[in-house]
């Protein structure tokens, strides 16, 4: 099911001109099946009108702290309580000071006193007054109280200076606030995944690669993310944003792939866990030219000679002497894509390859495959165990991986090496 499907957020617009961005955050949630209850302060209400608040959240805005439509007066305490997160966009220096003080002088103020759930924060003003002292403080005091922040970001301010206290975008806070209803079950994990396609040159202006468009690693990446981990992405070239958080290492060749990997595998602090999702090239040119190769420089066909690359999650596997991390076993996981008699295959492939976990999914299938937003999965591990999901989308693939991941971890089957 949608991940927003069926939260409640209240979202706290305090008096600042990013608010109008804060209209997308809600456009955003309510597509994805959120219910939104806005709770503007009296100055946001001089940037965005009572009646666009309603049309958007498909709700009545909530600004008032005595409210005779109330029937028992405890409109603050029923809100902080029954949402699952605040957000406070955009949060002013006022609001800030206001909050860090405990102050209750007006609905949002007084509902976020009664809180004791998530409180998201997304801080929004001139870059002098983000700057201040008195701000700093205020935000120290806010995060010491568990509150979580998101942004500011550095650029253009709607005041014509440029500098750090643009609110951050919609996609940022999005994200913030999903990583903020996100169980840690990584927590103090650090996760390696590769993903994309590898490219090998043939000369200076061709290469070899394939279709793979990066998405299932990036959903692998962001659900790492999302659940506390530190995440060392290695990737090929695709054509993504990079997932906000992770440590991003872009190569080229198979060859660059397993060096990026290995500094990941065996520097100090060490990875948990492997994931490797990336389609790398199985051959390379035998010999990359250091010229472009013209066309009257070779007789009419052209042969070219291919060598194998590194198996990377092979050569991983078999690193026994480098299987532990603090004294636990890291867990290594293959992607296998494969066109019929899948399973069978798949059985063999972990065999052979000899990583814990296999995600196997047949790319001749519909909806699954290279490019698309959904993938049937079958899961087998080398302790047995086989897990057939459905046609999901990459994301909640992404999830279940994750989840069963972080239980290898935390209860690795018996080592059978
Ligand atoms: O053998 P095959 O390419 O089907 O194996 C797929 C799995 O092995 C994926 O997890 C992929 O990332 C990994 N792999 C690798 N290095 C290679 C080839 C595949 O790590 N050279």
């Amino acid at each position: 099911m949608n991940f927003w499907h069926g939260k409640q957020i209240i979202i706290g617009l305090g008096g600042g001109i990013a608010a109008y961005k804060t209209l997308e955050v809600i456009r955003r949630l309510r597509e994805a099946g959120a219910t939104i209850i806005p709770v503007p302060t009296v100055a946001a209400l001089q940037f965005v009108t009572p009646l666009t608040l309603q049309a958007l959240c498909g709700a009545p805005v909530r600004d008032a702290l005595f409210s005779p439509l109330e029937p028992d007066g405890m409109d603050h305490i029923r809100l902080a309580r029954q949402a699952d997160l605040v957000i406070i966009a955009p949060a002013t220096a006022d609001l800030l000071a206001r909050m860090a003080q405990g102050q209750a002088d007006d609905l949002l103020t007084t509902l976020l006193l009664a809180r004791h759930g998530p409180v998201l924060v997304a801080p929004a003003m001139n870059p002098a007054m983000w700057d201040h002292p008195a701000t700093r403080r205020n935000v120290t005091i806010l995060q010491e109280d568990g509150l979580l922040f998101t942004g500011p970001e550095t650029g253009s301010m709607a005041c014509g200076e440029t500098g750090s206290g643009r609110m951050a975008e919609p996609a940022t806070i999005l994200e913030a606030a999903r990583r903020a209803l996100t169980p840690k079950i990584l927590q103090g994990r650090r996760i390696l995944i590769t993903a994309g396609p590898t490219r090998e040159e043939l000369d200076p202006v061709r290469f070899i690669s394939n279709h793979s468009s990066g998405k299932m690693g990036w959903e692998v990446a962001l659900a790492a993310l999302r659940a506390g981990a530190q995440v060392e992405l290695i990737h090929g070239p695709v054509a993504l944003p990079p997932p906000l958080g992770a440590t991003t290492h872009a190569v080229d060749s198979a060859c660059a792939m397993l060096a990026a990997t290995l500094n990941c595998w065996l520097d100090q602090p060490g990875c948990d866990a492997a994931i490797l999702t990336a389609a790398v090239a199985d051959y390379r040119p035998a010999t990359r030219q250091t010229d472009k190769i013209k066309k009257g420089d070779v007789a009419r066909e052209l042969t070219l000679e291919l060598t194998p690359n590194p198996d990377i999650l092979a050569m991983l596997s078999a690193w026994s002497g480098v299987r532990t991390r603090n004294g636990q076993q890291r867990v290594i996981v293959g992607f296998a894509a494969e066109t019929g008699n899948a399973l069978v295959r798949g059985r063999e492939k972990l065999a052979r390859k000899g990583c814990d976990l296999l995600a196997i999914n047949d790319v001749s299938a519909p909806g699954c495959g290279f490019g698309a937003d959904t993938n049937a999965v079958t899961l087998i591990g080398r302790d047995g165990r086989t897990a057939d999901w459905p046609l999901l989308p990459k994301e909640q693939v992404a999830e279940r991986l994750i989840t069963t991941v972080a239980e290898f971890i935390a209860h690795p089957p018996p080592s059978n090496r």
